[in-house]
């Protein structure tokens, strides 16, 4: 009896540490999980080492991780570069290839052989050789408590002088990136190639099935996957484009596990993760959510309500404005997203909780005296740049990013300063440019449509925006017209030289004096053209000085949460460098009363199903497959998953990552977050924040069943490990 009670009170007391050792945020340097992280990954289920992870002797998983493109992330699964990402990493590639005939987006693509395989021009897939400790180096000469304006030129020279001494091969490229806000520098030898062809793409209606309903929500159906392939030179080395290239032969490949996941398996997600901000301290993240994130969604709010209102009864302006609405309501709805989840999981009350242990630290320690002011400081700077930071928000979100008629006006500018700084040669040359490609610009967009925007956002800018950041000449026009915003917008487009594509053409034949006399009474072109200076010499010089002082405290504040916190682990924010994040497979309560299962199937993107629509629309041969249930050796007893959701650490540019089991195989490939838990960025928390990924068995099903490529699944690595639950970390 009391052995059974000191086994189950062991028993607790193991789950207790692990669970607590295990709370799924961080994003890690692969390089250092040796040190950090490897126990903790195998107690959690891992079977590999650090050094199958990451190394730089012997082939690895980081010999598999693709930067594609720069923004998001791929991997290769096969001996020839076979190249797996998100369907909507690869859209614009596939949109350039598609046609009205050849609708690549509506009806899918698939190289038949791989001289159909398409090539596209500018893509660059980027593998990581090695990454060096540089800190030392970069912060020669520097101290902790200069200003950031005194360390900057010392570092920049730093990092000047030390890139060019780095060893590497002739086609190997380095750059260094700051990390923990400037404490620790790294060093990053890359690998580019830039012969990256399209393979294949499944049609819309399942790569980005449920599209803007479903976007950053669970439970999810869609299979956001696209195939490339990297191309190389005979030496197997990176070569411009040419049909003598070959297919690239990689260091190492993901096999692929036909096994699936279960609830409590281990998985890790490898890639190039973007930006995130989670050492902010009360304030910075108050500032976000009350003050940039409010305006954002309002702003937004309003611009996307005017254009559902004409995609939803024209056909034609639903396809042109497709695109850009996706775009625009992405952000929005993540920034939803995190405000809700930061009042869900008292996200302020939590950033305070750290703020004062840390004060209670610091004052209690004399060899801490330099931090004393630190937090306090930061809150000074905050909140005296708060107007400034809302009225960053109003210009940008008014009448920059909602707007297309900004880009028109970039349009006339580029060519006034192209002129005036480069001569009439270079400016005739982009009078040809620009005529050329004119129609294009206004392909995705309606004046009346743009103009009810502008209408809707001046008067909310005008009402919201602090009045002494307002440009004079905005109030001025306004009292002209006796705010009748909507009156204001018509006379801007209805007065304008580029508001339509005939009137940039017509503008596009005038000789430059012409068109600044044109210009001299264009309404935008003097709307914009008074905004510009008075946000840089009204707004940015004096909030500058702000961000600064924020940026020196904020690395200070870095530095020192790391000595003052010893027990703590301390993991760099993203900032698009090569990250592994890792977790367990595990559904989440995202309200009181609800519970999400972790894993999603077939069955529901038939009864998502809705005949037609352009979110929900099903292909008849998916249709098919569904009713005959042939599904191949891709079904899960008798049933064909989709996606699944796990405790893995992302943020944007990590799709397109794979998700790794414990042994190194892929199990799914990231696209997504659950709306619950997008406030990760700045507040991870494990009992809400879920990363989506595309089941990788259905990948499979798609390209095997649905598309008939099995050319390409006999070049894949097909593996069946047994189950690695990490049982021991299921509460
Ligand atoms: N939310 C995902 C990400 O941030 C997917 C976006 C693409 N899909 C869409 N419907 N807009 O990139
Ligand atoms: N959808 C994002 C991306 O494209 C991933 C995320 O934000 O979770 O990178």
């Amino acid at each position: 009896m009391k052995i059974g009670l000191k086994i189950i009170v062991s028993f607790f007391l193991i789950i207790f540490i692990q669970v607590k050792l295990f709370c799924g945020e961080g994003m890690w340097l692969p390089h250092l999980l040796n040190a950090l992280n490897e126990k903790e990954m195998k107690a959690m289920g891992m079977k590999m080492n650090a050094e199958d992870i990451y190394s730089v002797n012997k082939g690895s998983l980081k010999d598999a991780i693709v930067h594609f493109g720069g923004g998001c992330t791929s991997e290769i699964i096969s001996g020839q570069g076979l190249l797996l990402t998100n369907h909507h990493c690869g859209y614009g590639y596939i949109q350039s290839h598609s046609s009205v005939e050849k609708n690549y987006l509506k009806n899918g693509y698939w190289a038949k052989t791989k001289s159909e395989e398409l090539a596209c021009g500018g893509l660059t897939a980027t593998i990581i050789s090695r990454i060096e400790d540089v800190t030392k180096q970069i912060l020669n000469g520097t101290s902790s408590n200069m200003s950031e304006a005194e360390r900057r030129p010392i570092i920049e020279k730093n990092i000047k002088v030390l890139t060019p001494t780095i060893q590497r091969a002739t086609h190997e490229d380095v750059f260094i990136r700051a990390f923990f806000n400037g404490n620790q520098y790294f060093a990053f030898i890359t690998v580019t190639y830039k012969d990256i062809r399209l393979v294949g793409t499944p049609p819309e209606s399942i790569g980005k099935f449920g599209a803007d309903t479903d976007n950053w929500v669970w439970p999810r159906h869609t299979g956001d996957f696209s195939l490339f392939r990297i191309y190389a030179g005979k030496n197997n080395l990176p070569a411009d484009y040419s049909e003598e290239n070959i297919p690239f032969t990689p260091k190492h490949f993901l096999p692929i596990n036909m096994n699936g996941v279960q609830d409590g398996d281990f998985t890790m997600v490898f890639g190039f993760p973007g930006r995130t901000n989670e050492y902010l301290s009360r304030e910075g993240v108050r500032q976000i959510v009350e003050v940039q994130n409010p305006i954002r969604v309002t702003m937004r709010d309003h611009a996307l309500k005017i254009m559902d209102k004409y995609m939803r009864v024209d056909e034609q302006t639903k396809i042109q404005y497709s695109s850009i609405y996706a775009g625009i309501a992405n952000a929005w709805k993540k920034w939803i997203g995190e405000n809700q989840g930061v009042k869900f999981t008292k996200g302020l009350d939590r950033k305070q909780a750290v703020d004062e242990e840390y004060t209670k630290r610091v004052n209690a320690n004399p060899a801490f005296a330099e931090y004393r002011n630190i937090l306090s400081d930061l809150d000074k700077h905050y909140l005296a740049s708060e107007k400034y930071t809302a009225a960053k928000e109003y210009y940008a979100e008014g009448f920059q990013r909602n707007l297309q008629l900004f880009n028109f006006y970039s349009i006339a500018k580029k060519l006034i300063s192209t002129q005036e700084s480069k001569g009439n040669e270079e400016f005739e040359k982009l009078k040809k440019d620009y005529l050329l490609d004119a129609d294009g610009y206004y392909a995705d967009y309606q004046e009346k449509i743009d103009q009810e925007i502008l209408a809707t956002l001046l008067e909310i800018f005008h009402k919201g925006c602090d009045p002494s950041l307002q440009f004079p000449e905005l109030k001025l026009q306004l009292e002209k017209l006796n705010y009748d915003y909507s009156k204001y917008a018509k006379h801007i487009y209805d007065n304008s030289n580029y508001a339509t594509a005939s009137q940039l053409k017509k503008f596009l034949t005038m000789n430059v004096n012409e068109m600044k006399t044109a210009l001299s009474n264009d309404p935008s072109w003097i709307f914009y053209e008074a905004m510009t200076p008075f946000i840089k010499n009204e707004i940015l010089v004096k909030s500058n000085l702000h961000d600064e002082a924020i940026l020196d405290l904020r690395r200070r504040h870095m530095e020192s949460l790391i000595k003052v916190f010893p027990e703590r682990k301390f993991y760099p924010d993203a900032n698009s460098t090569l990250r592994v994040t890792y977790g367990q497979v595990e559904g989440f309560q995202p309200r009181d009363g609800a519970c999400y299962n972790s894993k999603t199937y077939l069955d529901g993107v038939i009864e998502k199903y809705i005949p037609g629509d352009y979110e929900f629309d099903v292909h008849p041969k998916l249709i098919d497959l569904y009713k005959r249930k042939d599904y191949g050796k891709y079904a899960e007893n008798g049933r064909m998953p989709v996606a699944f959701i796990a405790s893995n650490h992302t943020t944007g540019g990590n799709s397109g990552s794979p998700a790794i089991d414990a042994h190194g195989n892929l199990i799914g490939l990231n696209f997504d977050r659950v709306w619950e838990g997008t406030m990760s960025d700045i507040n991870y928390d494990r009992s809400i924040c879920r990363n989506i990924m595309v089941d990788a068995r259905f990948i499979l099903f798609v390209i095997d069943k649905f598309a008939g490529a099995s050319h390409l699944i006999d070049e894949m690595k097909l593996v069946y490990p047994k189950s690695t639950k990490s049982r021991k970390n299921k509460k």
